[in-house]
């Protein structure tokens, strides 16, 4: 498909993003400390275990195989794969700092120089090639320490640590980075919260109480870090990072688009509402009584929920959902649920393949909140092929990048104001899901399997080449 219109703005910040728990490796060098990620086991088993009220975060090795560790060993090898990110042209890069690295227990009161130095060091490679970085401070990384010892966000003691965590990160780093990001798809602790939150619920105890008091905290948290960041850093730009899968009602039934509508709110806006508008919105007043939710929520809160409002929202976007009141024949395979939508199909992982729904999710939020927004997740978990040629003919990837960029582009011609697109793994990585490699994601190929053999060789897919001319000709060429 060629296009002749121009649809993207001077600047767009194209790129590729990923997470340092998913890649680096080097689990247990340059003293970090060990966060959620290192011990969660690879395969089927990983989406047990982060439910399951009786795990006990430790690691064993004899039983499990932990592929966070190894990761792909970006560690190592970051100025090889940087190279490569700047050969397809990249503007941007969105990579998270492993708070574990930096300190590693998460609540030390100096942080760890070691850490500190790799991410100068990834970061001057990045400042070589004139990549933007965007920094996420806490992309599902954790340190254990805080899950074990504090109940991850449960506690409102770890506002004060990630506060000092943030600071350290921010006057290090004050001059080579303007783009942060707080807390990695905030809203998934609504699903997940272990990833998010840092706990599992007890078999025993209340779903909804722990849940928001712990989502009051990060909210705290965020809000502090985007004060401090601004105070710091006075041009930094600071975003939120919502989980966005746009809610449709299964039929024209009222009760199903209510049911929807509620669905959207709660999913796709609370969070939002809350870091952009600075304020919790009125609707979540009857969700707390309902569910007997009484936040504990303590002298300038409030206050300073409003003081860190975040400059603009970035968001991942992979499927849609649709629902239906009483979600009969539920289970489509979406990572947020629902019921199979009959108009859509799916990957291989059953995520729905919806570009449309990215044009919509896009427009929705600017309707909502009127700031810029940036797609720093998108992406297509496929298994990959390399043949005897050593080629990856990855079209499937492509036709699923070009299509979703299309719809963004609508979306910009809609009068929605973009700063970017940074789309996922644009390396193969870990899957954060499932724990595997097989479900790559990459425009850059990573000889690593399942069990952690292969040689880490980098190799190009075709998606490779295709992505450098989208960027060349800054989204006209798709
Ligand atoms: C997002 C996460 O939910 O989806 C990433 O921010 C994750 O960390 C990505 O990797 C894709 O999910 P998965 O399970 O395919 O790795």
């Amino acid at each position: 498909m060629e296009r002749t219109d121009k649809m993207f703005p001077e600047g767009f910040l194209w790129g590729g993003a990923t997470a340092a728990n998913q890649l680096e490796g080097g689990y247990n060098e340059g003293n970090k400390g060990p966060n959620i990620a290192d011990v969660l086991p690879g395969g089927k088993i990983r989406q047990k275990v982060r439910i399951d009220p009786t795990f006990d975060f430790t690691i064993d090795q004899k039983k499990y195989n932990y592929p966070n560790h190894k990761g792909i060993d970006f560690y190592h090898r970051y100025k090889e794969d940087i190279a490569l990110f700047a050969e397809m042209g990249f503007k941007a890069y969105r990579m998270s700092i492993a708070w574990s690295r930096i300190f590693p227990n998460g609540d030390e009161l100096e942080p760890n120089e070691e850490g500190l130095a790799f991410y100068d060091s990834v970061l001057e490679e990045l400042l070589k090639y004139n990549m933007e970085p965007i920094v996420t401070l806490s992309h599902y990384e954790m340190p254990l320490h805080l899950i074990k010892e504090y109940g991850g966000w449960r506690s409102r003691e770890v506002i004060t640590f990630f506060e000092r965590y943030a600071r350290v990160v921010f006057n290090r780093y004050k001059d080579k980075v303007k783009y942060w990001l707080t807390f990695n798809e905030i809203n998934s602790g609504l699903k997940i919260p272990l990833y998010g939150l840092g706990f599992i619920r007890k078999a025993e105890e209340d779903k909804y109480q722990p849940t928001f008091q712990a989502f009051h905290h990060q909210f705290l948290a965020s809000a502090l870090a985007v004060k401090h960041g601004h105070e710091i850093i006075p041009d930094s730009k600071i975003g939120c990072m919502l989980l966005y899968a746009p809610v449709y009602s299964y039929d024209c039934h009222p009760e199903n688009e209510m049911y929807a509508l509620e669905e959207r709110r709660m999913f796709n806006y609370f969070c939002g509402d809350v870091q952009v508008r600075g304020k919790y919105p009125r609707f979540i007043n009857k969700y707390f009584k309902e569910h007997n939710i009484d936040l504990d929520i303590q002298d300038g809160d409030l206050e300073l929920l409003d003081e860190g409002k975040v400059d603009f929202i970035s968001l991942s976007y992979y499927m849609s959902r649709t629902d239906k009141k009483d979600n009969a024949g539920a289970g489509a395979g979406n990572m947020v649920g629902g019921m199979k939508n009959p108009y859509l199909k799916a990957s291989d992982w059953g995520w729905e393949i919806d570009p449309t729904g990215l044009r919509i999710s896009l427009n929705e939020l600017y309707d909502r909140y009127e700031v810029p927004l940036f797609v720093v997740e998108n992406g297509l978990g496929a298994y990959d092929q390399v043949e005897e040629d050593g080629s990856i003919n990855d079209d499937y990837r492509i036709e699923y990048l070009r299509e979703h960029i299309h719809a963004m582009g609508e979306a910009v011609e809609d009068g929605v104001e973009m700063i970017g697109y940074t789309p996922w793994g644009c390396i193969d990585l870990v899957s954060a899901g499932t724990g595997e490699m097989a479900k790559r994601y990459g425009f850059i190929y990573v000889d690593l399997d399942n069990e952690g053999k292969g040689t880490l060789e980098r190799k190009r897919k075709k998606s490779f080449y295709w992505y450098q001319n989208v960027i060349n000709t800054n989204g006209q060429e798709l």
